[in-house]
């Protein structure tokens, strides 16, 4: 079975959440998926290494990502050295309070970093449904972006900072990586 990792770091438990919800939908297509907590573990570089797809999860915290999202980032330049990731799939996803918030500069950052380990970039492909006349909240890809996964939080507890559309969305976004994991990786 293929394998796929969600690299996430979450301050607040926010995007955490919202990355067990990509995973369920990873899961949903048959691809076996883990999560890497920055907060809580060491990173296990040799499950990434077998992993053929990487999705990146940070909050957005002063328009960029977290400060650990960043350390773990700098952390992989031996990997970038050898060329350990070249052409494996990666995809990332952000959570932050405000329906802009700057979230995309954490999305150009993620793809950036992508880049330079020359892995396949992929966005998200949904439409913004609340132009087709599904409602606000339970609309997938509300905030209307291509370039990666963005989803808003309240204040609240994780469980009940996210609109139904959003959950719709992180699930559908990762069944969507989920699927491009079977058809074009090795
Ligand atoms: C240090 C800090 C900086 C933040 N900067 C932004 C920001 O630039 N834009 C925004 O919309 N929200 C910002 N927020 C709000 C968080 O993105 C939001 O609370 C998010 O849900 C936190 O996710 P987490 O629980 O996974 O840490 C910031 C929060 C903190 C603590």
């Amino acid at each position: 079975m293929k394998k796929l990792s969600i690299v996430v770091h979450s301050g607040f438990g926010h995007t955490l959440y919202a990355a067990g919800k990509v995973c369920e939908g990873v899961k949903n297509k048959g691809i076996d998926c883990s999560l890497v907590d920055l907060a809580q573990d060491k990173v296990d570089f040799d499950l990434l290494q077998q992993s053929q797809t990487l999705i990146f999860g940070s909050p957005t915290y002063m328009g960029n990502v977290s400060s650990v999202f960043k350390k773990f980032m700098e952390e992989t330049s031996g990997i970038w050295q050898k060329s350990l990731w070249l052409n494996k799939l990666a995809a990332g996803f952000t959570v932050s309070s405000s329906p802009s918030g700057d979230k995309l500069a954490t999305i150009q950052t993620m793809m950036v970093f992508a880049m330079q380990h020359a892995m396949i970039w992929a966005g998200y492909h949904r439409h913004n449904e609340s132009l087709i006349g599904v409602k606000a909240d339970e609309a997938r890809n509300f905030l209307g972006s291509f370039c990666g996964l963005m989803l808003q939080a309240s204040s609240t507890s994780p469980e009940k900072s996210f609109s139904p559309g959003d959950l719709h969305s992180a699930v559908d976004f990762g069944e969507r990586i989920a699927e491009l994991t079977h058809n074009i990786t090795l």
